[in-house]
């Protein structure tokens, strides 16, 4: 199609679109002829019936036999009714690894719009601030720090990481921190000493691809749990697979979990707690994302219900403040010492320097100030991307409004294949993450993770709009 003909038919889309989302055309009313419009405007009646079938493919238009189209509100259920998914309800042995890698490895090309990227974009972070830490701090460093600082790592540090745990209405002691490289080294380290090869581990479905790797390579079994993409996994179900299995652990995400944005309500993250304290289950909780919330305040882990010392808490600097980095850590709760005698035979330490950097800093008490601004821009990301998905997507595609995080999902139209249109995507210059690679049984096809978490900017609203036009076509297509 020649480049004006191109233009002109996403601006015919674009004012349709303008005119009934602010009511001046209503639901049933006739659009303006195909000839009128293409009269109108200069254009041709094939420019304007594209536009139109786009329009339909978006919930704004539906045709009527032999009488033109008509306005349709379909649009407005796009937001709404996602449901829970139904995974197998047998353990299985693990197979995922190449998919993930071949995505993971498409998706590192800078020129990509980044909506299948893990890490919110690099200029939330306080960077240059971190680096002129570096000199100060390092030099601070006493020789005795290559062994001080040894797994469970650099006291300040883990003090500072024990007290921010009280947001989270959870006390942690000092001595249950152990420093790690990155939350995956913490989650790995953590499945590793409260499970054996062959063992049963609830996860949730979809879950974190790291989480799927990690069953696979240590040889656990994975028991999916039906998890909703606004309210997380389903405790009624986790406690019929307790009886019906013999769970050794669970691995879940109660915050924003990656990839559906999904949190537990309070009541069920302590139902869960408790459930699995009565059967001595541990729970090996990722809390990556917990510090990004939109509302008032963090949201209670899992761990601030643990009586029992069996929830292993990990969390992450990767997310909040210093992405390369690699700092993260885990209040392993009655597994510390298990915990720490791992990490020294895994890696013998976390690098010395960045645990003293990251102290530093945590010590000077700027870190709340920034989590503010990040949470306020990554919220106001998340609105600016929400309504140009309800612009540019098909009426047939659902997404949810995750309460923190930079993280959604979204389903596809039952026809698309989400592995397809990340390859398609690909060649129009944007990443997605495709469902399967967050699923033990290949399942998700027709789901996608976007990422709102970069700078909202001209470039990234077209990439948006293309995406919508992608998938409509595809749609129209099948
Ligand atoms: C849900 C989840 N958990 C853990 C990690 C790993 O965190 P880190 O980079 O601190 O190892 C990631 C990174 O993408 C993640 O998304």
């Amino acid at each position: 199609m020649p480049a004006r003909t191109t233009k002109l038919y996403e601006d015919l889309t674009d004012q349709v679109t303008a005119l009934i989302r602010a009511g001046t055309l209503r639901c049933g009313d006739r659009a303006p002829s195909v000839r009128q419009l293409a009269r109108e405007r200069g254009a041709s009646a094939g420019t304007v019936v594209h536009a139109y079938e786009l329009l339909q493919a978006r919930g704004y238009l539906r045709p009527r036999s032999r009488s033109g189209f008509y306005v349709s509100d379909a649009w407005r259920t796009t937001d709404q009714h996602q449901h829970t998914s139904r995974p197998s309800r047998r353990p299985t042995r693990l197979d995922v690894s190449e998919l993930v890698f071949e995505v993971l490895e498409a998706m590192r090309s800078p020129d990509l719009a980044p909506f299948g990227s893990a890490f919110p974009g690099p200029d939330l972070f306080p960077l240059r601030q971190l680096a002129q830490l570096i000199g100060a701090s390092t030099r601070r460093l006493s020789e005795r720090s290559t062994l001080d600082d040894l797994p469970p790592g650099n006291e300040k540090l883990r003090r500072q990481i024990a007290r921010r745990y009280l947001a989270s209405g959870a006390q942690v002691a000092v001595e249950e921190i152990v420093v790690t490289s990155g939350a995956l080294e913490a989650l790995n380290l953590c499945l590793q000493v409260v499970t054996e090869p062959g063992d049963i581990v609830l996860i949730e479905s979809p879950s974190f691809y790291g989480c799927l790797q990690a069953i696979e390579s240590l040889g656990r079994r994975a028991l999916e749990v039906p998890t909703h993409p606004g309210t997380g996994i389903d405790v009624d179900e986790v406690e019929q697979l307790l009886s019906r299995h013999r769970v050794r652990a669970c691995w879940f995400m109660t915050a924003f979990q990656n990839p559906l944005g999904a949190t537990m309500p309070a009541a069920a993250r302590e139902r869960l707690v408790r459930l699995l304290s009565r059967r001595g289950v541990p729970l090996i909780e990722d809390s990556v994302y917990a510090d990004l919330y939109f509302g008032a305040q963090r949201p209670h882990s899992a761990k601030s219900f643990d009586t029992e010392g069996l929830v292993l808490d990990c969390g992450s600097f990767a997310k909040n403040l210093a992405p390369g980095y690699r700092l993260g850590w885990v209040a392993a709760g009655r597994f510390a010492q298990a915990v720490t005698r791992r990490k020294s035979m895994s890696s013998v330490g976390t690098a010395i320097p960045i645990q003293a950097v990251i102290g530093d800093y945590l010590g000077r008490g700027t870190f709340e100030r920034h989590l503010r601004r990040l949470r306020r821009a990554l919220q106001e990301r998340q609105s600016h991307f929400l309504a140009a998905m309800e612009r540019y997507m098909p009426a047939a595609m659902k997404w949810n409004r995750p309460s923190g995080g930079y993280l959604l999902w979204a389903e596809l139209p039952p026809h698309i294949d989400a592995i397809r249109l990340h390859r398609e995507a690909l060649a129009e210059g944007i990443s997605l993450a495709p469902g399967p690679i967050f699923s033990a049984s290949h399942a998700f096809h027709h789901a996608i993770r976007l990422n709102y978490g970069h700078p909202w900017t001209a470039k990234t609203e077209a990439a948006l709009k293309r995406l919508g036009n992608l998938i409509a076509r595809t749609s129209a297509s099948r």
